[in-house]
């Protein structure tokens, strides 16, 4: 049954397109007219005035009846269950209302469903994947010349100018590491930042961590000892994506430096080089673990077994990289016969990030905070030689949290990409309205 379809007022005022096209980078068809619609065994079919069509299956269409029965339109959810449709839904009529602006199909079972032009339009499928919706950006791979152009964000800059907060968190996406300046060097600065975001995550660390030298530690981050290049926390299975490192005060003799390889540097240089080893680390899972205990939890024993590079579906993109010299487990869950090939893949993967060609060295100064992508960025931590005690446990709580006036002293927290993802759709929405 075709139809003519209006669409003088196609791109006004309908709720909610700017929502998905401020989420979408792939451009979505902007149709001047639609000139027929068209029904299939499975589909109506829309053709437009410049030889495109768009086809919605009725299976689809009936799913996401955006009527108050089906749609509940103030929590945004949909409020009809699968279990309930025909399979064989079809429509048995459909008309044009609004001067063209909507759809109306009435289907066979007698429910009726209304479309805005529009909102069919910012859901077009095609023969591809490739809608961007909820999507991260394409990561720009670096080496240890990044060091001279390091993303540098001002911290009071974030906390006021949204569009200072969209373009570090779009830089934190990309690039995987940024720099913020002008931090206040106290414990209150990074609650400030990471609540502007979001929220913290917590681990069995807390939900903020004092990375200082303690007498008694239960992480080799709280010694004076060096940490090889690593990835936090890979004993769990939901590892934190994002990790903040603010500095509150710098051992001022030699060391307490940290370094920083991007993963996707050393994943390329693997693939390209050394296939096999490549192979090894795609597949072969190494198991991390952690054990020791909290005031918070009390005792932990943590487990997880991951490839050193975990890829998506897709087997194209690497979601996760997970690699911790200070937390690899003794127990390994491998073949006898693969243990000798994955632990030469992974001296090889550890030369590479070391290089310094791959890696850079910076030494943070109160006040600055680096945030990277925790499942991207490797970081380590230079020994240094501040010994620790009494010197070193807290004097005082005067600032929100406790203070350690004679150490090196690092503030630490995480957030997760499901929350900055969220917090960056959401800047894009409000700078289009
Ligand atoms: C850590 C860590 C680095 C530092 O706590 O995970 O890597 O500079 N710390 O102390
Ligand atoms: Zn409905
Ligand atoms: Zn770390």
């Amino acid at each position: 049954m075709p139809f003519h379809w209006s669409s003088t007022l196609l791109r006004k005022g309908i709720p909610g397109s700017g929502l998905i096209r401020s989420l979408t980078q792939k451009s979505i068809p902007f149709i001047s007219s639609i000139l027929r619609v068209q029904e299939s065994e499975e589909c109506l079919t829309i053709e437009t005035n410049n030889s495109e069509s768009y086809s919605y299956p009725f299976l689809w269409l009936r799913d996401n009846c955006q009527c108050p029965q089906c749609f509940n339109s103030s929590s945004q959810s949909r409020s009809s269950f699968l279990r309930d449709l025909p399979p064989s839904v079809k429509p048995s009529a459909i008309q044009v209302k609004g001067s063209g602006l909507k759809a109306q199909i009435t289907w066979n079972d007698g429910h009726e469903s209304t479309f805005e032009s529009q909102w069919l339009l910012d859901r077009v499928f095609s023969d591809h994947v490739d809608k961007q919706v909820g999507k991260r950006s394409e990561p720009t791979v670096w080496d240890a010349s990044y060091k001279s152009t390091l993303m540098t964000f001002d911290y009071e800059e974030i906390l006021t100018k949204k569009s200072t907060m969209l373009e570090w968190l779009q830089s934190l996406d990309t690039m995987g590491l940024t720099m913020i300046s002008g931090m206040p060097p106290e414990v209150k600065s990074l609650p400030t930042l990471i609540e502007a975001v979001a929220f913290p995550r917590s681990t069995h660390y807390g939900q903020y961590f004092e990375v200082i030298a303690k007498a008694q530690p239960n992480n080799t981050a709280y010694t004076t000892s060096e940490l090889s290049l690593h990835l936090d926390l890979p004993y769990y299975k939901y590892k934190p994506g994002t990790q903040f490192l603010h500095c509150i005060k710098q051992f001022e003799g030699q060391g307490g430096d940290n370094r920083f390889v991007d993963g996707l540097k050393i994943a390329q240089i693997l693939a390209r080089s050394e296939p096999k080893h490549w192979n090894t680390l795609k597949t072969v899972p190494v198991t991390y673990w952690d054990y020791g205990s909290e005031d918070m939890v009390g005792r932990y024993l943590k487990f997880n077994s991951v490839p050193t590079f975990e890829l998506d579906r897709s087997g194209r993109r690497i979601h996760r990289i997970n690699y911790s010299d200070q937390v690899r487990a003794s127990h390994q869950n491998v073949p006898l016969a693969q243990v000798t090939p994955l632990y030469q893949a992974l001296i090889a993967f550890s030369q590479i990030a070391n290089s310094p060609q791959n890696c850079f060295s910076l030494k943070l100064s109160p006040g600055q905070c680096v945030v990277f992508d925790n499942l991207r960025v490797l970081h380590s931590r230079e020994g240094f030689t501040q010994s620790c005690g009494n010197d070193h446990e807290p004097q005082n709580d005067l600032n929100g949290g406790p203070q350690f006036p004679k150490s090196r002293h690092i503030h630490g927290a995480y957030i997760d990409w499901d929350e900055i993802e969220s917090r960056m759709n959401v800047l894009k929405l409000e700078k289009q309205d």
